[in-house]
């Protein structure tokens, strides 16, 4: 099989597979990390069949997956082996998935340009208008408030604190640290304008 067709074979497994899920790791999470990860790519080395690899197949096991949705490293390996790709590319693709999904929550840096581009672009899907919308979506789905004055509840706004306002600092390309930027810069004035509401500061007297 072409990479064309094998990219197309898994995109579409993965639109059949994640079509349903409820939590933020649906077929347009995975189709924007795809694009987002082409785009950082451009004017670098990257191999980008196995950039486009690893994005399509990057959250199948990820443990807030339904269990039923969720794959195996062993699963995927041998879905990759039936599209008969090369061994290099899959071990490649299937390191990827390791460092970015398996291994402690997307913490560690991947070792080669094209999982650092994937988890940019998966961390850029995470930020932003789009990020903002996730966190609030991904919230709901588990029952969580929007926001909470009870210091130990998680919400989606405190997820933003835990996670979202940090993920600027930790990106690894210089595309991806750029678009971080300006996604963080939404982020803040959005969190202004939200605690500002809360307050009702816009309607007082004074
Ligand atoms: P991915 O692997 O696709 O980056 P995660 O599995 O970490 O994402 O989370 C999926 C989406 O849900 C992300 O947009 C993330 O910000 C959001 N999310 C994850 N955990 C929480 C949480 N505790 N509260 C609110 N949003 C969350
Ligand atoms: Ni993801």
């Amino acid at each position: 099989m072409n990479e064309e067709i094998v990219l197309e074979t898994a995109a579409e497994f993965v639109k059949k597979r994640l079509g349903n899920e409820g939590s933020g790791h649906d077929w347009l999470h995975i189709d924007r990390v795809r694009r987002t990860a082409r785009m950082l790519s451009v004017r670098t080395d990257a191999n980008l069949f196995v950039v486009e690899m690893a994005a399509l197949l990057h959250d199948l096991p990820d443990r807030k997956l339904r269990t039923d949705i969720k794959m195996t490293k062993t699963e995927i390996e041998d879905f990759l082996s039936g599209l008969s790709i090369k061994k290099e590319a899959c071990s490649s693709i299937m390191h990827i998935i390791d460092t970015i999904s398996f291994n402690g929550s997307g913490a560690s840096r991947p070792d080669s340009l094209e999982g650092q581009i994937v988890q940019d672009a998966d961390r850029l899907d995470a930020i932003g208008a789009v990020g903002i919308a996730r966190a609030f979506i991904y919230s709901g789905s588990i029952g969580q408030p929007m926001y909470s004055i009870k210091e130990e509840e998680g919400s989606a706004i405190r997820h933003f604190h835990e996670k979202l306002l940090k993920l600027k600092d930790l990106m690894n390309t210089e595309a991806g640290k750029a678009e971080a930027a300006k996604r963080h810069l939404l982020l803040e004035s959005y969190l202004k304008a939200f605690y500002s509401e809360i307050e009702g500061e816009g309607l007082q007297n004074d």
